[in-house]
């Protein structure tokens, strides 16, 4: 599985970069305005830092508009996956950027007609929106494995399953069991993963014990 971070923060994707789990990065409109910072430095940046994808998403609604941005982020850096709504333009814009040999993210997928769709239109990724489903009462991680199963039957779908709108671990680990391509996860969630009370409480004791011993590692023979 692949890790992203969905965030456009360039201090939290440093300091994730560092651990050496990141694969890519997920940004939307949101996040950029969260930042208060220049959109097309932030993706230059992000793009320097990590290596692997970095979607950067437009914000034109029509075909010719989506189509110019996309090839404007697409000459950032060659790791960026242009992101597109998933619109009859959306995918009209995939197409014509897939088939160009841009990566496109096509995003804001809530059903698993519209990732047949998002295949068919050439994308490298899609991504269902698991947790705005579950705020609604649907169920998120149910059009996952949809979307898996779907994707499985047919060789010449060649789209990654990028989970998206991860709101807790548990939707990482149930991604993993469905077997979707990618997880992009917030800051926040990434390093709750890491989190166990038993695994701190064993280290404790493990600490406490060595301290007894009175010896070094480092300083021994
Ligand atoms: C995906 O690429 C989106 O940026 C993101 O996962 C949306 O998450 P949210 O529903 O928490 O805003």
């Amino acid at each position: 599985m692949k890790f992203f971070v969905d965030t456009a923060d360039i201090a939290e994707i440093t300091e994730l970069a560092e651990t050496g789990l990141l694969d890519g990065v997920t940004t939307n409109p949101s996040l950029v305005a969260k930042t208060g910072k220049d959109f097309v430095t932030t993706v230059k940046e992000i793009c320097r830092i990590v290596k692997g994808p970095v979607s950067a998403e437009v914000t034109a609604t029509d075909h010719a508009g989506m189509l110019a941005e996309g090839r404007k982020l697409a000459g950032i850096a060659t790791n960026v996956a242009v992101k597109v709504p998933l619109t009859m333009d959306g995918l009209k814009t995939c197409k014509a950027l897939s088939d160009d040999g841009i990566m496109v993210n096509v995003t804001l997928c809530f059903s698993p007609a519209q990732a047949i769709l998002a295949a068919k239109a050439g994308a490298a990724f899609v991504s269902p929106f698991v947790g705005r489903l579950d705020d609604i009462g649907q169920d998120g991680m149910g059009l996952i494995a949809d979307i898996v199963q779907i994707y499985n039957n047919y060789s010449d779908f060649q789209t990654e399953v990028l989970v998206a709108s991860i709101r807790h671990p548990m939707h990482v680990v149930e991604a993993g069991k469905l077997g979707a391509d990618v997880c992009t996860v917030p800051p926040a969630v990434l390093k709750a993963l890491v989190k166990h009370p038993l695994t701190d409480k064993g280290l404790d004791a493990f600490l406490a014990d060595w301290k007894k011993t009175g010896q070094s590692i480092l300083g021994g023979t």
